[in-house]
């Protein structure tokens, strides 16, 4: 029997495709096997969003070459957003000539043809086609991570061409799937006994399919679905987040009190540059309004330090933004020139010393925010909806509230009688990033 094993690299995007490579290498057969250094097969599910994912992957394909001396049945899939760009392809092709196969984002369906044709030709396979027609989401069958909840795609690609980013080249054109077909996926999932799902969209406010469906249409139907309880989404974008869609967090009893809404950088001026067709005024008017509509909701946020031309006053303004909304959390990262993008073109680059100056003053300010927020729970009872044991001490379990807080707590229940339930907890302890408690019944 052989083994196969896969590294996922980047988003929840890649993390749900890796979950249907899972699933159709399975169905020919292979094992899966937790330590790549021991498969027979391994997928390099790629990430280029900056820079450090790059350097990351390249690190470990080099290391591959050993393992196809030792076994010959070895084989080396890299897939992703890595391979989209053709300057990574041509590396691939001269400097990495022993992986096998090489397959694009819109191509993951095609991994089995590919694998038959490795073996049976000898040849090494090469399919990175844009604008597949066939969105075969319907026929997958991935091996999901967690039997309580579950990742569903509602859009591909992107067309918002944030200027910074790759994504767009990486994933194609926007496509929406037909509400029909998410929510008949999700009925299946409810019936499998799936309880939380999360939507999944680069820019989930801009989905519309054929039939003129909105997201917020989306939602409202995904909430009639029995079995489910909770409902998530991610990534939301402030230029096409809709009144309706905010109206969903009071009308629609599932959706979770939650919402990731990267603002990116609090200057007008910066955001403008950044293509992302929204300022300061716009953005905090629409915290304003979700909160107005879920007084208890949490946000999160993706802030970017350091983009081209970004001055000391742009800055300011995002450390200004980010205390007046107070995030629960925030993703923080310095600007990395992607090749390729129109703003790795620009001249202004902002050297690495100021970069990293900046990017200490805002974690340090966030992370003191979501201390604070944190702190709020102490004492509080709250609903956790639990993902299993934790692996450091029995008892120990982990889980997250409707407002996507991670909670460590103790229960005296086996993790059989109470993974995938949810569960009340009394909040003992705060952290930054974390709550601590116990399970009160
Ligand atoms: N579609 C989502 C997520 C895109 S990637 C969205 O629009 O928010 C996730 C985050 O990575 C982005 O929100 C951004 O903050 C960050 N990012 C993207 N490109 C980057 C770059 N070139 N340098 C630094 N951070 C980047
Ligand atoms: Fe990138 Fe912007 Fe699209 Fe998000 S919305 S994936 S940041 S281009
Ligand atoms: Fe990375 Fe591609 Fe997702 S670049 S963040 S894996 S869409």
């Amino acid at each position: 029997m052989s083994t196969y094993s896969i590294i996922t690299y980047g988003c929840q995007m890649n993390e749900h495709d890796s979950e249907n490579i899972a699933g159709m290498l399975e169905a020919l057969g292979y094992i899966h096997e937790e330590d790549p250094w021991s498969a027979d097969l391994v997928v390099m599910n790629t990430c280029s969003v900056r820079e450090n994912a790059d350097k990351r992957f390249f690190g470990v394909l080099g290391q591959f070459k050993k393992m196809k001396k030792s076994n010959p049945e070895f084989m080396l899939c890299v897939c992703g957003c890595m391979p989209q760009q053709p300057r990574i392809i041509e590396q691939i092709n001269k400097r990495f000539s022993w992986v096998d196969i090489v397959f694009g984002t819109q191509n993951i369906a095609r991994l089995p043809e590919l694998i038959e044709a490795r073996k049976e030709t000898g040849q090494k396979q090469r399919a990175i086609v844009d604008n597949n027609p066939n969105i075969t989401e319907d026929e997958m069958h991935p091996v999901r991570m967690h039997p309580h909840k579950a990742l569903v795609n509602i859009t591909f690609g992107c067309n918002n061409f944030c200027t910074y980013c790759i994504v767009p080249y990486t994933r194609g054109r926007e496509k929406s799937r037909l509400l029909r077909d998410v929510v008949c996926e999700i009925e299946k999932l409810a019936a499998d006994g799936v309880r939380e799902v999360m939507l999944l969209g680069q820019n989930v406010d801009s989905y519309k399919d054929t039939l003129g469906n909105s997201f917020a249409d989306l939602i409202k139907a995904v909430n009639e679905i029995d079995g489910i309880d909770r409902i998530r989404f991610m990534t939301s974008h402030p230029r096409d987040i809709s009144d309706e869609m905010i109206e969903c967090f009071r009308s629609c009893s599932k959706l979770c009190h939650n919402i990731h809404l990267p603002v990116q950088s609090g200057s007008d001026r910066v955001l403008k540059r950044m293509n992302r067709h929204y300022d300061r005024e716009r953005y905090l008017e629409i915290v304003d309004k979700i909160r107005r509509f879920a007084p208890d909701i949490t946000i999160s946020t993706d802030i970017i330090v350091g983009f081209p031309g970004e001055t000391e006053e742009d800055f300011e303004e995002t450390l200004d933004i980010a205390r007046r909304v107070r995030y629960d959390s925030a993703f923080t990262f310095i600007y990395s020139a992607r090749e390729g993008t129109p703003a790795a073109k620009f001249e202004d680059q902002i050297p690495d010393d100021v970069c990293h100056k900046r990017f200490d003053r805002l974690v340090e300010l966030m992370d003191g925010i979501s201390l604070e927020k944190n702190r709020e729970y102490k004492g509080r009872v709250v609903e956790v909806l639990c993902d299993g044991s934790s692996k450091n001490s029995p008892n120990t379990y982990s889980g997250r509230t409707d407002g996507f807080k991670l909670v460590n707590f103790t229960s005296d229940k086996n993790e059989e009688d109470i993974a995938g339930e949810i569960v009340n907890v009394e909040i003992t302890e705060t952290k930054t990033f974390s709550l601590e408690g116990r399970e009160v019944v």
